[in-house]
């Protein structure tokens, strides 16, 4: 906190109870327990504006879990970075990939107090994870991470996961990411799921005035199409199917056939890519 009491535009913050939290919004949509009034009151606000969202972070989710366990099981990858990581839910990152393979490092990264707190909580016996307060815009303070060096080799390829993040990171912030990139080696992978505009129209309206509300009362938002997903990609190799629809991506892992009158799909994008 600044003297004044505002959030600083950059770096870790404390949990405010008076301001709805991106954190705090997403685990009270998701049927979590750890929000405030305020969040309460912003997600109600933002399902009675876009009434899918609900669906499309349930799809967040589960994209979540199919492609952690496919980098570990099939992939061999056995450590993690989650950007942006939020209030613990279940089958987390560390969850799915520790039921595989138990040695899995997994660090966990977010800028808000209590989603840390509460992380290194449920962590607390987990030798091979941890939470750490950090804003991801600021990835020298990142990588200097005691906490994340002792956990994460870079010698050795890095499962980076960027899921529902990203789109709070701005045009200019963005290029950022190339400093992850470079931290890590040949092999890493960069997994991204990203808020996208909708195609319809009635949903694109509705979509917009919830965006209105969220980027005024919670915090600001940039949607991005699939051209603007792939270039913060750079030249990784996108793993089939290339960046779809977040439910589209290896959708049989999960055990469902995607619906494609299913309109929750066309709100979020979701890609796979190896880094070279
Ligand atoms: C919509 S939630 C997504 C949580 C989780 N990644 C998932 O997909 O289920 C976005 C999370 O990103 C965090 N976040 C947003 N900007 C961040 C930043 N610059 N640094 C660290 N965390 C950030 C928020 O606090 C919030 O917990």
């Amino acid at each position: 906190m600044t003297l004044s009491g505002e959030q600083p535009a950059y770096g870790p913050r404390e949990s405010d109870p008076s301001k709805p939290s991106p954190a705090r919004v997403y685990d009270y949509i998701l049927g979590g327990s750890h929000y405030y009034p305020v969040d309460e009151a912003a997600g109600n606000r933002m399902v009675r504006a876009l009434p899918l969202v609900p669906a499309l972070m349930r799809y967040n989710r589960e994209f979540l879990q199919r492609v952690v366990h496919l980098l570990t099981g099939e992939y061999g990858i056995r450590q993690f970075i989650d950007f942006g990581s939020g209030l613990p839910t279940e089958d987390n990152v560390h969850e799915v990939a520790q039921a595989i393979a138990p040695e899995t490092r997994v660090v966990y990264i977010d800028y808000e107090r209590g989603a840390v707190d509460l992380g290194r909580e449920i962590l607390a016996d987990n030798p091979h994870a941890t939470s750490i307060h950090a804003d991801i815009r600021q990835p020298e303070h990142v990588l200097a991470d005691p906490d994340l060096r002792g956990l994460i080799d870079f010698d050795k390829p890095v499962g980076l996961l960027m899921f529902a993040v990203l789109h709070f990171i701005s045009d200019e912030e963005l290029p950022m990411i190339e400093r992850y990139r470079r931290a890590v080696c040949p092999g890493s992978y960069l997994v991204i799921s990203h808020g996208t505009t909708a195609q319809t129209a009635r949903v694109a309206a509705q979509q917009n005035l919830a965006k209105k509300d969220y980027d005024q009362r919670t915090e600001r938002t940039w949607m991005r199409n699939k051209d603007q997903i792939a270039a913060i990609f750079g030249d990784a190799e996108i793993l089939h199917p290339g960046i779809v629809h977040i439910p589209d991506w290896r959708p049989t892992d999960s055990g469902y056939t995607p619906d494609p009158d299913d309109e929750a799909r066309q709100l979020g994008l979701a890609g796979v890519g190896r880094l070279v």
